[in-house]
Parts: C-alpha cells; structure tokens; sequence
C-alpha cells in the first residue's frame, strides 16, 4: 500500500515539536492526506492499543496517550509503512538512528514523539479509526 497512519504523541505536542516533525514528515517525500488535532479519552486510547493489553507496559501507555493532544494524520508515499518507520527509528530512543524523528524528539521509550503503523492492514484500521470515508479521499 501507499498510505500508513501517525500520531503526533503527546509529549513531542506538549514539547512544540508539532511543526518541526511534520516538516521531517513532508521534507522525507510524504504527503498529508489527512490530519486533525485531538484528543484521546484513556477508554480511547486503550482500544487503539488493545493489541498490547498483556504487555506490563499497557497502562502506563494508555495513561501517557490520554495525558494530551495528539495530531493523527494518514501520510501517502510508495512503500509508506516501511518508509515511515524508517523516518521515524526505533521505538526507544537510545536505538534509534541519526537522522530519525525519535532521535530527534524522543525523551524515553514510552514517552517517544510519534506512532507509525507496523502493516498495512493495521494503517487501514488505525485511519479508520480517526478519519471518515470523506476525510481520507
Ligand atoms: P508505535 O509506533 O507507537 O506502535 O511504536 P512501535 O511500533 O515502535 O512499538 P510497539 O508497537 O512495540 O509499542 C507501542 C508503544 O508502546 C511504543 O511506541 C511505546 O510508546 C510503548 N512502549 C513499548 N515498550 C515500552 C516499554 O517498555 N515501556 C513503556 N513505558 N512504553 C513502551
Ligand atoms: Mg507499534
């Protein structure tokens, strides 16, 4: 597919880091599709990362994703959910390549700066989840 979802997490929000990663974003070729600012409620937050429910940092990642705003967008470019998690490094900071979102932005691996899809049927759900059939077009 040519399209994966983002959010914009807290922390990077609540930072002011808001334009300089979507500048990342459309400086690495992706186009904005669809975005809004918003927020999650923690009953919110916890059915977008029900797939985690077991792992012992569940509570504390649905606490963290309901603390503030977010910017969820769906980005289109070739190959977007492998090139996206590219841009943005791996999810704890201490690994995460030079030249990545996380590196740039990232305080710690809960409190890492952005989300990108892992699938491309996880980005179609994950969209689904925030935008309508109208919003996507
Ligand atoms: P996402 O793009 O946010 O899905 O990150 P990811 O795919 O790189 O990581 P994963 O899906 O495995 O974990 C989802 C999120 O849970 C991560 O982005 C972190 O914010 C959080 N997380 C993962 N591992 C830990 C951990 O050990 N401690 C804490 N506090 N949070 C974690
Ligand atoms: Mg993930």
């Amino acid at each position: 597919s040519n399209r994966t979802f983002t959010m914009i997490k807290p922390d990077a929000v609540a930072n002011g880091h808001i334009g300089g990663i979507l500048n990342m974003i459309t400086e690495a070729g992706f186009r904005i599709v669809a975005m809004k600012m918003t927020r999650l409620s923690g009953e919110k937050a916890g059915e977008f990362y029900a797939v985690h429910k077991e792992r012992p940092f569940y509570g504390e990642l649905v606490e963290f994703m309901s603390s503030g705003h977010i910017v969820a967008a769906i980005l289109e470019k070739d190959n977007a959910v492998e090139a996206f998690r590219n841009l943005i490094g791996a999810t704890n900071p201490a690994n995460a390549a030079e030249g990545t979102i996380r590196k740039k932005y990232a305080e710690s691996i809960g409190r890492n700066a952005v989300h990108g899809s892992d699938s491309d049927e996880n980005a179609e759900i994950e969209g689904n989840f925030f935008f309508s059939g109208l919003e996507k077009f």
